[in-house]
């Protein structure tokens, strides 16, 4: 049975989606039908098609009581819309239904589990909010809350857990058909602690272990976790909200970080060894991962930030993009991100240059557009002391990326890119040089652009609005830089 609240969404999205014309939308990164979306959800693979949910609400572009959208690809690159598939329609989930995740169970049905918040009065008629794991169950299209919600709730939680901010839950299966999840708790101290449940069916969960826990100097609530092994590591990223900013390594705020570590299956307990920010662009928050039927571990995240999200751009017609899926993988202590290896057979017409000598602003013949696949090598030889690429780049628009050699450190910044407010424009980071040369490989779609740095040890990532006439792409130097350039448009026809 779909309760109004949803019949009301799914009627209102398949309505106003036809006023957004395709070239107001990115061509390979998804977005909402309409309104507002944050967090990728319930990102997995079910009857042969990848299933994409987020956070989700319709009605204008700003967060509101959250709703679950539903998208589904073939192959992770091109995206069709489902309707939506869950609304805050029941009194644990009457504030919203927060992020989740979602597996295929023994018999046959698409299983989610997500974060109920349920709004109760106090005796003083003061609105409290309380967050609790739900499931629902479905077939890929419609899905139906199970009738023994919340499956998680206060009294599943370790002492000095808050009943508040109890959110997130990514679940998964072992090798022995076991459920597991993970979900975010904030803690007594200002803090917070991932928690590790467990269950033999998928609906009936108990507490199992606290796998890892905040300090100030990386967040006070950890948001969006997700565990799992990658290349003879386990790893788990959380999204915090409150980070302090350290050097260059991490800038104060929402940040994500991916902490590796070693996993003892028999006591459940996790000893973290390395941490590292996932992307040090200025829009990436709350990523989630999945494993695809040939067994790549593929990650896709919101392509924006809270603290930019409050200014929508003049004309935008929906809020909220996701990134490329990137392929993960796990080598000498770093994260490696790659786009999904899908994404190459959209490439088309090649154009390379090999060793150009760069120092004035120089545009390229055949470089240039705002889809596309384009990797710039640079030599990093001492010969000149800043190198600078514009994307993006007319009519008085431009987004830049700078390399300073002395500092090793890349710059992104925005501030002529068509967000007229004064949010977060410049992202500056630590950037080594790997075998002599800064590899930046940029993917842009109309409103972003995504860097994977040397190899996809580092990545950045940026969104901006501004007219798709504004394609230009330069590239100058203080000094001598040599660059190698290699670069494909991206089509979808
Ligand atoms: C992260 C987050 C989650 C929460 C959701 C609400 O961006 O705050 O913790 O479930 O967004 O929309």
């Amino acid at each position: 049975m779909i309760s109004k609240l949803l019949q009301q969404a799914r009627d209102y999205e398949r309505e106003k989606r036809q006023e957004v014309r395709p070239e107001e939308r990115p061509c390979y990164h998804v977005t909402g039908s309409r309104g507002w979306i944050n967090d990728p959800n319930g990102f997995s693979f079910y009857k042969g098609e990848y299933h994409l949910f987020y956070q989700y609400y319709p009605y204008a572009n700003e967060w509101g009581p959250m709703h679950w959208g539903h998208s589904v690809s073939r192959d992770l690159i091109t995206w069709e819309y489902r309707p939506a598939v869950m609304a805050p329609d029941k009194d644990y989930d009457n504030a919203g239904c927060f992020s989740g995740s979602a597996l295929e169970i023994n018999d046959g049905r698409h299983l989610i589990m997500y974060t109920g918040v349920g709004k109760v009065m106090d005796a003083d008629g003061k609105e409290l909010h309380y967050q609790t794991q739900c499931i629902a169950t479905g077939d890929g299209t419609d899905y139906e809350k199970y009738s023994g919600n919340p499956v998680l709730t206060a009294k599943d939680l370790p002492e000095g857990g808050s009943p508040v901010d109890f959110r997130d839950p990514k679940i998964w299966r072992d090798e022995n058909g076991k459920f597991y999840a993970v979900a975010a708790n904030a803690t007594e101290d200002g803090n917070s602690s991932i928690l590790l449940f467990e269950s033999a069916d998928g609906f009936d969960w108990h507490f199992a272990n606290v796998l890892d826990s905040s300090t100030k100097e990386l967040g006070g609530m950890w948001e969006c976790p997700d565990f799992f092994e990658l290349d003879g590591k386990h790893l788990l990223t959380v999204s915090p909200m409150e980070m302090m900013p350290q050097g260059l390594k991490y800038h104060v705020g929402h940040c994500t970080l991916c902490i590796s570590g070693t996993y003892d299956k028999e006591t459940h307990s996790f000893r973290r060894e390395v941490v590292q920010p996932i992307d040090s662009g200025i829009d990436f928050y709350a990523p989630q991962t999945m494993e695809t039927p040939d067994g790549r571990r593929v990650m896709i995240a919101w392509m924006q930030a809270w603290s930019n999200s409050r200014f929508v751009p003049r004309g935008v017609k929906y809020f909220g993009q996701l990134t490329v899926p990137r392929e993960l993988s796990f080598r000498d202590g770093k994260l490696i991100q790659k786009p999904v290896r899908e994404l190459e057979t959209y490439r088309r017409d090649p154009v390379r240059y090999d060793q150009v000598e760069i120092s004035e602003e120089t545009s390229l013949e055949g470089i240039r557009g705002r889809v596309l696949d384009m990797t710039v090598r640079i030599q990093a030889d001492g010969k000149f002391e800043e190198f600078l690429m514009k994307v993006a780049c007319g009519e008085g628009y431009y987004t830049s990326v700078s390399y300073d050699p002395k500092k090793e450190a890349l710059c992104i910044d925005r501030s002529h890119s068509g967000y007229m407010y004064d949010i977060v424009h410049r992202r500056e980071f630590q950037v080594s040089p790997l075998n002599g040369e800064v590899t930046l490989r940029c993917l842009l779609d109309r409103f972003s652009m995504e860097i994977f740095i040397n190899d996809g040890s580092q990545t950045a990532t940026v969104t901006y609005f501004t007219p798709q006439e504004a394609d230009g792409i330069t590239f100058s130097a203080q000094g001598k830089a040599t660059v190698s350039i290699e670069k494909y448009n991206l089509s979808f026809e």
